[in-house]
């Protein structure tokens, strides 16, 4: 059933072109209009939506932490991102008019089941973004969009990730047409870049691969990694220090790059390795020069560097004991290519010392219990 490949991990992480290809596949004509009649909730319900807040666990959660960034700027409505076990049992202020966004691959996690449950009984409506067909999250919320990812067999998320993603910005640009928040021409832009994707994934793939394996045999003995990354590139980096904590067991933690002075740049000590997700450089981005110093200030101290940046950036050479490179695209398309290395990188880890990567240790593919 691995088609050949060592784990399917490796399997479900070269599926991800098609991941985000089918999950876009028949849901907007070339005008750039979008259809989403199959989540049959009334446009007029999604006219009135003032306020979203997305529930779900690991990987899901950082995929709706992306969708933020991206939803909030496009139809200026407030999005809030909440781990589904938190959200839960604190009394979370629902109307009517908010649209809680349930994300789920398997459909069966218990934490995001009741916490939407929660929010139907206060009368908000549920939509789910789910990749198991007729799985109990779709069949208990309002309305559902399923990411077309395929079945995910490794504990480890990764085509599911960037599905998820796929599917929240169709319902972010949904909503941005139906409220009239942007032109026509701006939604069928973003959709070309969105359609652009999967192909660049694909020239990750094929372009980094021996440079990712390369580097992870160099790190196998690094006893943890932080991550950090600004802006889109915070919930990528979380999402890869939770990739190499689960499959590697190596301690990692991700933060966004801004808080290094605020503490975690104790941690740092000659040696470490820091991998840092930098943002595209063109446009004169602000957000790019102050990563860059972030690899600075890091490196001072003694940091072993490791960035996944642009192609083209010539900055990040200078500061960078490692760079993984990704084909230029816009900022909030970036985590559709930056997570592809992250994954690589915790597989290769993983596989370097022997371990069972499509079944790491103490993990479940669903949570099915609270
Ligand atoms: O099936 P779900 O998307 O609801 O699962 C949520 C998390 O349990 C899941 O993403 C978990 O964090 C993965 N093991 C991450 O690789």
């Amino acid at each position: 059933e691995k088609g050949g490949w060592d784990s399917f991990m490796d399997k479900e992480i070269h599926e991800e072109p098609h991941a985000v290809a089918d999950t876009l596949l028949g849901r907007f004509d070339l005008e750039g209009r979008l259809n989403l009649d199959e989540v049959r909730i009334d446009e007029e319900i999604f006219r009135s939506i003032d306020k979203i807040i997305v529930i779900a666990c690991g990987t899901a959660a950082y995929a709706g932490m992306v969708a933020k960034y991206a939803i909030e700027h496009w139809v200026r409505i407030p999005v809030e991102v909440e781990l589904a076990h938190e959200f839960r049992y604190r009394d979370p202020i629902l109307t009517s008019r908010t649209l809680v966004v349930a994300i789920s691959q398997s459909g069966e996690t218990m934490d995001t089941l009741m916490a939407l449950r929660h929010a139907r009984e206060q009368g908000s409506r549920v939509l789910a973004i789910c990749n198991t067909q007729g799985s109990t999250i779709p069949r208990e919320s309002d309305a559902v969009l399923y990411t077309h990812a395929g079945p995910e067999i490794a504990v480890a998320s990764t085509k599911a990730f960037v599905a998820q993603i796929t599917a929240a910005y169709l319902i972010g640009l949904y909503l941005a047409q139906v409220k009239g928040a942007m032109y026509r021409d701006e939604i069928r832009g973003i959709l070309d870049e969105l359609r652009a994707m999967p192909d660049k994934i694909q020239r990750v793939i094929d372009t980094q691969s021996q440079t990712i394996e390369a580097a992870a045999t160099k790190m196998i003995n690094a006893q943890s990694f932080l991550f950090l990354g600004r802006h889109v590139g915070y919930p990528v980096a979380m999402e890869g220090a939770l990739k190499l904590k689960e499959i590697a067991y190596t301690f990692t933690e991700g933060f966004a790059a801004g808080e290094l002075k605020h503490g975690p740049i104790a941690l740092v000590d000659e040696g470490e390795p820091v991998v840092v997700i930098v943002p595209p450089a063109r446009g004169r981005n602000i957000l790019h020069s102050k990563v860059i110093s972030a690899i600075e200030e890091v490196r001072a101290r003694g940091a072993y560097t490791i960035a996944v940046a642009e192609e083209g950036d010539d900055d990040v050479r200078d500061y960078a004991d490692v760079v993984f490179w990704r084909p230029q695209c816009p900022t909030l398309m970036s985590p559709l290519v930056d997570v592809i290395p992250m994954q690589l990188f915790a597989m290769d880890m993983a596989k370097l010392k022997g371990l069972d990567v499509d079944k790491p240790r103490n993990l479940a593919k669903s949570v099915t219990v609270e």
